[in-house]
């Protein structure tokens, strides 16, 4: 069995690959609130009850959207982002059951070609929080962290940057390299295709253009060990 918190998108992309080899369960925010380290604890414990228990954590539960929110109440950011992640991981160490921590390609510093070992500095609180669970997660022996340039789709914006490149990846393309990668250690760039955002979108829906240099950064992301474990 694989847990996932949260019912977000990645959380739902994964639920539809459950399969018989390995159900995937969703836990919503009303089942389990990752900030209230009692329910966290009580749910999970049920779980390693059951037969078929939980070999499998991937903690996508997070406070994302808009990512400004993050600015705005720091301190739900904490509550959530780190302190949260760090109720789920340590009663993932105490069951054995392996973490899998879902952050973003947020927290590099640099733009050109950031692999697994660039340096970290994140530009806004989201991208501290994310950052915030990635140590968490460090102390957690045999954990995984994915840096994952995910990008909604259905798109939000009425335009997308053409100016702006990135690796965008979409949550049901991530959610089956999680089913590939669940057993390895440590971190993992997840990214596609390195286009801009417009590009990008326009496979899905249509979008107007717009300039966003000024907006937002292009991140090139190196993806040769993804793509390695994947071919192996
Ligand atoms: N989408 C992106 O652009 C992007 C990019 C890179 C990385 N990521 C990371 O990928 C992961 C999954 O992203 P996503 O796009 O699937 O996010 P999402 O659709 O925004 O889902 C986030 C989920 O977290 C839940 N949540 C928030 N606070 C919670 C709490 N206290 N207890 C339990 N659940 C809580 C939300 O529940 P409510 O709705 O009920 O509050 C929601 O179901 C996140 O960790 C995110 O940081 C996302």
């Amino acid at each position: 069995m694989m847990l996932v918190s949260g019912d977000g998108k990645l959380a739902r992309a994964l639920v539809n690959l459950s399969s018989d080899d390995l159900q995937v369960i969703k836990l919503p925010k009303k089942v389990m609130d990752i900030t209230d380290e009692y329910e966290v604890s009580e749910t999970i414990k049920r779980y390693m009850t059951q037969p078929n228990y939980p070999k499998y954590f991937v903690h996508t539960a997070a406070l994302t959207k808009p990512m400004s929110i993050n600015d705005r109440n720091p301190i739900m950011s904490l509550s959530t982002n780190i302190v949260g992640t760090a109720n789920v991981a340590k009663i993932c160490h105490k069951y054995g059951i392996k973490f899998i921590y879902i952050s973003t390609d947020f927290v590099y510093d640099s733009i050109d070609g950031v692999d697994e070992d660039s340096g970290l500095k994140p530009s806004n609180n989201y991208g501290w929080s994310k950052l915030g669970g990635e140590c968490v997660t460090k102390l957690i022996p045999e954990s995984l962290i994915l840096r994952c340039s995910l990008c909604d789709i259905p798109f939000r914006h009425k335009v997308a940057f053409d100016d702006v490149y990135r690796n965008s990846i979409i949550h049901s393309d991530v959610a089956k390299i999680i089913l590939k990668v669940k057993d390895e250690i440590g971190v993992i760039n997840i990214g596609d295709k390195y286009q801009s955002v417009y590009n990008f979108v326009s496979q899905y829906q249509e979008v107007n253009k717009a300039s966003g240099v000024n907006i937002a950064p292009s991140l090139s992301l190196n993806t040769e060990k993804l793509e390695k474990l994947i071919n192996e």
